[in-house]
């Protein structure tokens, strides 16, 4: 019969092509959303590829000052508004060339104390870094030093054995400087006819002989009045200073956990422990305020989300303002 109808033909490829356009067109659309898919995943891609190592260099590199307001009714008036400038765990890190860097966010925060509460330096070949810094410290305002467990490890000494060679090049140099060792001492701040006390805290890592914080207590209220408002210098964030009876303590030691992840308070705390508490912040211990230095440097494993912190301690005596 001529009049029969021919059955569809086959395709090379063994597609029918009758069906032939909505096939491609199927497959056109799988290629479209793999494209963007890819696309998105290029993207996410790109923006890590830029942003860790931009965090990984603001972390360790581009310090920040960070003001924390102490309230207390027991502050004398004429120290309301003192301004204390922190530096804490710098482990010979330097900012900018000779520092400067550093040493310009001090002077922006007009200092009236400046407190470097340890881990100045973490080895006797840094020696020349505490040198170099603390004459220029001393000249924007008086320095008090108290030290961290790493200056009293730092001879490759264990720990509690005694002076090491650093500790006593330290400390001559932080006096020749025209600044204060304060471990394991107290001194009192006068101004404007009040006065106030400022005491060191030698840090654990030290001799076996040198005063724990209630036996340094004990020993200013022997010679002062045990009334005075009393500001403690002491490296370790994580001593308990409820009974201490100090009514402001400025600590370090922690290094704001290292890697501040959203939502924790670090992720790796001093004693190598996985998210660790208390590394960051004003803290309350019964009386006591525990101003807790996120810190500078860093030892075993660079910061990130972690700025380098320059804390500027502004004492007030209104209370809950
Ligand atoms: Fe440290």
């Amino acid at each position: 019969m001529s009049g029969k109808r021919e059955l569809p033909r086959r395709t090379a490829g063994g597609g029918n092509s009758l069906f032939a356009p909505s096939a491609e067109r199927a497959r056109g659309a799988t290629k479209r959303r793999i494209s963007k898919s890819g696309l998105i995943a290029i993207v996410i891609t790109a923006a890590l590829l830029f942003w860790i190592p931009l965090e990984l260099h603001l972390s360790n590199n581009a310090p920040g000052t960070e003001t924390v307001t102490v309230r207390s009714n027991r502050l004398p008036e004429a120290f309301d508004g003192f301004r204390i400038v922190q530096l804490s765990d710098l482990h010979q890190k330097t900012f900018g060339k000779d520092n400067e860097t550093l040493l310009g966010l001090v002077r922006d925060a007009k200092p009236d104390m400046i407190a470097l509460t340890g881990d100045l330096i973490d080895s006797v070949e840094a020696f020349s870094y505490a040198v170099e810094l603390l004459p220029k410290l001393t000249a924007i305002a008086p320095v008090y030093y108290v030290t961290g467990n790493h200056e009293w490890s730092a001879d490759g000494k264990t720990a509690y054995m005694g002076r090491n060679r650093l500790i006593t090049r330290l400390e001559d140099a932080v006096t020749e400087s025209g600044g204060v060792w304060l471990d394991s001492s107290f001194c009192t701040l006068e101004r404007g006819g009040e006065r106030i006390i400022l005491a060191g805290l030698c840090d654990p890592n030290g001799p076996r002989t040198e005063p724990n914080v209630h036996e340094l207590r004990q020993m200013i209220e022997r010679e002062q009045d045990a009334e005075l408002f009393s500001l403690l210098l002491s490296h370790r964030h994580d001593i308990d200073y409820t009974h201490s009876g100090f009514d402001v303590v400025l600590s370090g030691h922690a290094h704001g956990g290292v890697i501040r992840l959203p939502f924790t308070d670090g992720l790796r705390g001093p004693a190598r422990e996985w998210f660790p508490k208390g590394t960051s912040g004003l803290l309350r211990q019964g009386d006591t305020q525990v101003v807790v230095s996120r810190g500078l440097g860093d030892t075993y494993f660079p910061r990130f989300l972690n700025r380098p912190q320059v804390v500027v301690v502004v004492l007030s005596c209104q209370e809950g303002k």
